[in-house]
């Protein structure tokens, strides 16, 4: 008799804990949707009853210990609530810091739904698992919380087309895991940290249309990985560090729209970088003619700085050049070989250099430009 209550016992137990999760999971999910409002395509419909792995949209649990790993909720999707409803997501309301009691979280996704606004809590730097965070296209406000380092398995920190303030917390230097840092369109003030280059992991940094200053750290050179720097459109001043010309996997660097000055570095002309736009700086001295079977550039734009001085005769044996613009500076002197690039007539060279701009450039003998 004992022995089979005790068995009865374990199967209601069982049965239980399929058909429910954690309550404190599920509390913290109740709150987090509360906190919300969803007025168009009804994604929280699906949020009801006791089990919150199963078929809540949006949400997916650890299949061994049933606690909430991942919530992925983007305001543009494929979904087929998105389909029958016709338009793209819109929400309103804030993040609750309830969702910091989700402490075996693992991804958090709460993208493009443009109206979302209060700040990023801060207790989401004490979710020990956290490895995605992105928070893209709401109107949120506030900090990037100054502890943010503390989530040390972080490779994914998204909180791009916000409206986040503040500086970069110095802490982010200790997100070792980091691939990807995205915090474009926002108005966050004050310098890159020093030691940027901590981040050794990091494949992308996109920090444009900001306000930052200061100059760029000569750190972000040790980066082995990094591919991307978009620097573009905020307030940074001083040298372009040589050392960027030498780095490994670096294709696309973007500092347009600065106040970046000193000398534009020959490494950066005959380097790995195919996407180059220095446009809209204070940079002098003259181009270097340096250009050679490494330089495959698809767009090179180093219109409106200081440069002077003649285009090098060396931009012919660059192997490929797609988009090259020279204008609004104070170049003179003739356009090299012109006759080679014969842009007026049949284009010998023109998969070579697919679309040029010389605007401003002093010509020698009467050069048609
Ligand atoms: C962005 O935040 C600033 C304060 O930091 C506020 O004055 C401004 O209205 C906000 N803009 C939007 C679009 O919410
Ligand atoms: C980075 O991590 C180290 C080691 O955990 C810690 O001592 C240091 O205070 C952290 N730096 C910042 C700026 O948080
Ligand atoms: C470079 O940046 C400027 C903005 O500063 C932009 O207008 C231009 O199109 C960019 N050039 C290329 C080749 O993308």
């Amino acid at each position: 008799m004992g022995l089979i209550f005790f068995i009865i016992a374990i199967f209601l137990a069982t049965c239980s804990s399929i058909n429910s999760c954690p309550p404190s999971d599920l509390a913290a999910l109740l709150s987090f949707k509360a906190a919300l409002h969803e007025p168009y395509l009804g994604i929280f419909n699906s949020w009801t009853g006791t089990d919150c792995c199963h078929n809540w949209y949006g949400v997916s649990c650890d299949p061994m210990t049933r606690r909430v790993a991942d919530i992925n909720l983007r305001g543009e999707s494929e979904d087929p609530l998105f389909q029958k409803a016709g338009r793209t997501g819109f929400m309103s309301g804030s993040i609750s810091p309830a969702i910091c009691k989700l402490n075996r979280l693992s991804s958090l996704t709460i993208a493009d739904w443009k109206g979302i606004s209060g700040t990023i809590p801060p207790c989401i730097a004490s979710l020990p698992f956290l490895r995605i965070l992105d928070l893209v296209g709401n109107k949120i406000s506030g900090e990037i919380p100054t502890d943010i380092g503390r989530l040390t398995r972080l490779t994914v920190l998204n909180v791009a087309d916000n409206n986040i303030s503040g500086t970069i917390p110095r802490s982010i230097t200790n997100l070792s895991l980091l691939m990807h840092l995205d915090l474009r369109n926002n108005q966050i003030s004050g310098t890159l940290p020093r030691n940027f280059g901590k981040l050794r992991m990091l494949s992308r940094a996109l920090l444009s249309r900001n306000r930052l200053t200061g100059s760029i750290p000569k750190s972000v050179s040790n980066i082995y990985r990094l591919s991307d720097l978009d620097l573009s459109f905020n307030q940074i001043l001083g040298p372009i560090p040589d050392t960027l010309g030498k780095m490994p996997v670096l294709a696309t660097l973007n500092l347009d729209g600065n106040q970046i000055s000193g000398i534009l570095p020959p490494t950066l002309i005959n380097s790995g970088v195919s996407i180059l736009n220095l446009s809209r700086n204070a940079l002098e001295g003259n181009i270097p003619d340096v250009f050679g079977p490494r330089s495959y550039f698809t767009a090179i734009d180093l219109s409106y700085n200081r440069l002077k001085g003649p285009i090098p005769k060396s931009i012919l044996s660059a192997t490929y050049i797609g988009h090259l613009d020279l204008s609004h500076n104070h170049l003179c002197g003739p356009i090299p070989d012109y006759q080679d690039i014969n842009f007026w007539n049949e284009p010998i060279l023109f998969k070579k250099f697919e679309a040029l701009k010389f605007a401003g450039v002093t010509p020698y003998k009467g050069y048609p430009i």
